[in-house]
């Protein structure tokens, strides 16, 4: 094999390499059972292949990949496109070279493959180059390395999110056992120092976010929530008349993370599938489509940049929770409609925007999303749409939105927390109700307990219908 067809293999791919290839293959290793299945399959062929060349001692064992790895300075690899392209380009050729030398030069030439994987934008879709034009020794320890890669990297996620500064930490705890005496382990947000009564423990922006569509227009801000006081310049969209936002900086930040490719752009004609999109929203009163459709477009827009960030959007709600949504005429039709939507701006994604994975992405909102109370006006009356948030609704709810971190509290009917909006936008604060010691599990109320007027029995059946768990909590234990 000359180093030209490799290059030439893979200029051609790079040329053509979308965003949306990229998101779709990068997902696809993460999330696609085959390709799962098929990255344990080459895990096992590396060990047995290891055991055999240990015999044979031509090539490093799985512990010298694992050694290798740990010799990889992530910071020698570049960050703008054009490096990375030449970066690439230059371990595919080097690592060719190497191989070319026989088995001596199989170890190194295996650590460009992977380097050169590490920053092309389709991973996937040079695995599938490597497999036809790399010796399978070569391969085989390229594979064992990206496998090793990818557990480490699941492995340390709560290592370092969420971050120190947040005073929380991810902590499983054991809540029982199944019928069949198996234990069951729940994971939930512990604080890491003590809080008095009344302390902001931490605040966060949702990753997403929406407004009741009944709201939508002119008076509340389409990215933060924010309700726009009177007297305040409102920043237009500068395409469309269907939404404003409180300030530039809010407009830029949602034209940035999705607006762009969403805006009905009053401009053109009515058939535009964005507009199909806001119909839909506006005629079933549901925000969650939208909702997905703006993660959609978030997460592509963050795989195309370099944020520096080592766990993507994906990462963080992959292991979140959520709620199993069965099909139905209304689900199949949200697909149809994203895919239209998001199918003409964004390449590859329509092969991605698959039933499963849109039925968990809803699953992840119905479980996860909190109700936001931005309103200025207290007594502001609210058309609710049919999908679910959590929020004790002693203020109007407005919309929901949808946190890293504090997707990982869980209920209870007697929190240790409430909820407060900085300013009266979707900026959540987590705020201590009692004091709290360091190690001790945060707690949030999911529903509204109607002034306490709730007995344990209509408690329990309400989480229970529209979160699946049996309350344990304190109060429901041991009612007094
Ligand atoms: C493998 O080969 C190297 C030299 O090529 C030798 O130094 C080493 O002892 C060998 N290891 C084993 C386990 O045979
Ligand atoms: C909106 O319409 C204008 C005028 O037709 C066009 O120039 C612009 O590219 C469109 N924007 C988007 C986001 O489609
Ligand atoms: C959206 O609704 C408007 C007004 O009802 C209508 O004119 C337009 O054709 C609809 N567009 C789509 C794509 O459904
Ligand atoms: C959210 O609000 C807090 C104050 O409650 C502030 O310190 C923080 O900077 C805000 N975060 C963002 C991203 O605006
Ligand atoms: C809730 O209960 C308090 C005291 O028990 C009462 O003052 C208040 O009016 C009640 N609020 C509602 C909304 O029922
Ligand atoms: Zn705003
Ligand atoms: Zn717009
Ligand atoms: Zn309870």
């Amino acid at each position: 094999m000359k180093t030209s067809h490799i290059v030439a293999a893979t200029v051609g791919t790079i040329a053509i390499a979308s965003i949306g290839c990229a998101l779709y293959f990068d997902a696809k290793r993460r999330s696609d059972p085959n390709f799962r299945r098929k990255l344990k399959k080459e895990r096992k062929r590396a060990q047995k292949q290891a055991k055999e060349d240990e015999q044979k001692n031509v090539t490093r064992t799985a512990q010298s990949i694992e050694d290798a790895l740990a010799n990889i300075d992530e910071n020698e690899f570049p960050t703008s496109m054009e490096d990375r392209e030449k970066f690439c380009m230059d371990q595919l050729s080097t690592g060719e070279a190497l191989f070319t030398q026989g088995p001596a030069g199989y170890d190194a030439s295996a650590i460009c493959f992977y380097k050169a994987l590490k920053v092309y934008p389709a991973p996937a879709e040079l695995v599938m180059v490597y497999q036809k034009t790399i010796p399978p020794e070569v391969f085989t320890l390229v594979m064992g390395m990206l496998s090793m890669d990818v557990h480490k990297k699941q492995q340390k996620y709560y290592t370092v999110f969420p971050p120190a500064e947040m005073n929380v930490k991810v902590e499983e705890m054991p809540e029982g056992n199944t019928a069949e005496g198996q234990k069951v382990i729940r994971r939930g947000l512990v604080a890491t120092r003590d809080f008095a009564a009344g302390e902001t423990i931490y605040s966060e922006t949702p990753i997403i976010s929406s407004l009741e569509p009944s709201l939508e227009g002119n008076e509340f801000c389409h990215y933060c929530m924010k309700q726009i006081a009177e007297g305040v310049i409102i920043a237009p969209c500068p395409t469309c008349t269907k939404v404003v936002f409180c300030s530039e900086a809010c407009e830029r930040s949602a034209s940035t993370e999705f607006h762009t490719v969403l805006c009905t752009n009053d401009s053109e004609d009515t058939s535009r599938p964005e507009l199909a999109l806001y119909n839909y929203t506006k005629e079933t009163n549901n925000k969650y489509p939208e909702m997905i459709a703006k993660f959609l477009v978030r997460m592509v827009h963050e795989e195309t940049q370099n944020t520096g960030e080592e766990y993507n959007l994906f990462d963080h709600i992959e292991r979140l929770r959520f709620l199993e949504v069965r099909p139905s005429v209304a689900e199949e039709k949200e697909i149809e409609l994203l895919k239209t939507t998001l199918g003409s701006r964004i390449p590859g994604i329509e092969e991605f925007i698959n039933e499963e994975r849109y039925l968990t992405l809803k699953g992840k909102l119905l479980y996860n999303a909190y109700g936001l109370s931005t309103s200025l006006d207290p007594e502001r009356s609210v058309e609710p749409s049919p999908e679910q948030f959590r929020s004790v609704h002693d203020a109007p709810v407005v919309g929901a939105g949808f946190y890293r971190v504090s997707s990982y509290m869980s209920h209870s009917c007697r929190p240790n927390t409430k909820l407060a909006f900085a300013e009266h936008s979707n900026n959540m604060s987590v705020v201590a109700t009692t004091d709290i010691k360091a190690g001790e599990e945060l707690h949030v109320g999911f529903i509204d307990q109607k002034n306490g007027t709730l007995s344990t029995e209509q408690r329990r059946q309400e989480l229970f219908q529209h979160y699946r768990f049996k309350c344990m909590c304190p109060l429901c234990e041991k009612p007094e």
